[in-house]
């Protein structure tokens, strides 16, 4: 099959096209024919040597039909999703024609969206509703605060909050951006900056803040949220360095509640694919209720665009590759 395999770390010429053996049946696993698969920030990390494991083939996620699943779990023919589980990081991943994820890591998720938008969904979308509707646990009428909106986690997470009837106030660096966040349903649009807390109206009344920003921010979220209000840290947008010299005494704001979700103990114990409705989203997307389109779609022998384009931040959204 062909496969796009990381032969060394580091620039784009590092992805190089090759031929590989297709993944072979095995027990508690599902061979899937890859028909798409969306661009995640961590393939570039791993191509770049950043992170501690990388894959010979990338890519954490894909949607495709089943070829084989031994164990019976999935029919074969069945339309499904498959993230996480290794994929990409200790088990070939799905920058390929076929790629073998375990079935904890494997969802269906039957819909006749086209193969381009589904692949926006399960990386981007499991990962924004576990956070809202696991970990801060939002509400209809409540007040969300979502930072990092323009990104295409901050996006999904805006279209799922909107849809499930929350007020949302999204934050971006760029004013250009406010009529996007606008568009997707944001109830108002603030300036992206580390002394939000201060400058927003609701301060102290805010129920929930997904930061994606991250370290740099997370306790500027929490000083804006009302008691017994939560702060989920889920991105870095701003950068990995660790909150300086944190002293919870002088710096924590007193009765709230900090949560963090990593979308790679997705597949594990007590984290199942199935607790996270894909086959929801998709009918919610189908039927016009948000719009997830990718903003960026490309073919299979266009992944070093794709990467260009991801590194130079010029995504505006979620981006797929379609075979
Ligand atoms: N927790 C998890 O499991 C999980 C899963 C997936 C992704 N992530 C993380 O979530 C974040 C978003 O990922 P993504 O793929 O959705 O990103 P993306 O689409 O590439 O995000 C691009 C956006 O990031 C914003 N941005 C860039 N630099 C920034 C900075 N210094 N400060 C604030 N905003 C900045 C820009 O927004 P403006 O210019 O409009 O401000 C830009 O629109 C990443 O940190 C990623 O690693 C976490």
């Amino acid at each position: 099959m062909r496969a796009i395999v990381l032969e060394k770390f580091g620039g784009l010429d590092s992805l190089v096209y090759t031929e590989i053996p297709e993944p072979e049946p095995l027990e508690g696993h599902v061979v899937i024919e890859i028909k798409a698969f969306g661009i995640n920030h961590a393939e570039m990390h791993m191509r770049r040597g950043e992170w501690a494991e990388a894959a010979s083939v990338s890519g954490i996620e894909c949607v495709g039909i089943v070829k084989s699943c031994p164990g019976g779990e999935f029919a074969v023919g069945a339309k499904v999703a498959a993230l996480m589980g290794g994929l990409g990081r200790t088990i070939n991943g799905s920058y390929a024609q076929f790629t073998r994820a375990p079935v904890s890591n494997v969802a269906l998720i039957e819909s006749d969206l086209p193969w381009a938008q589904l692949a926006a969904i399960p990386e981007t979308y499991a990962t924004a509703w576990t956070c809202l509707f696991r970990n801060l646990e939002i509400k209809q009428g409540q007040t969300v605060v979502i930072r990092g909106a323009t990104s295409s986690f901050g996006q999904a997470a805006v279209n799922l909050a909107v849809n499930a009837g929350a007020n949302v106030i999204a934050t971006t660096r760029s004013e250009a951006r406010f009529a996007k966040l606008e568009a997707l349903g944001a109830s108002r649009v603030e300036l992206e900056g580390p002394d939000l807390s201060k400058r927003i109206a609701e301060a102290k009344e805010i129920d929930a803040v997904l930061d994606l920003v991250g370290n740099s921010t997370i306790l500027d979220s929490l000083a804006m949220l009302r008691r017994g209000g939560r702060a989920c840290l889920a991105g870095w947008l701003g950068g990995l360095a660790p909150i300086a010299d944190f002293n919870p005494l002088l710096q924590m704001t007193s009765g709230v509640h900090l949560t963090f979700f990593g979308s790679f103990v997705f597949g594990t114990p007590g984290f199942p694919v199935s607790d996270v409705p894909l086959q929801a989203i998709a009918a919610d997307i189908a039927a016009g209720r948000f719009d997830a389109t990718p903003s960026r779609v490309f073919s299979f022998d266009e992944i070093h665009e794709a990467h260009r384009v991801m590194e130079a931040n010029e995504a505006n959204g979620k981006m797929v590759v379609v075979h």
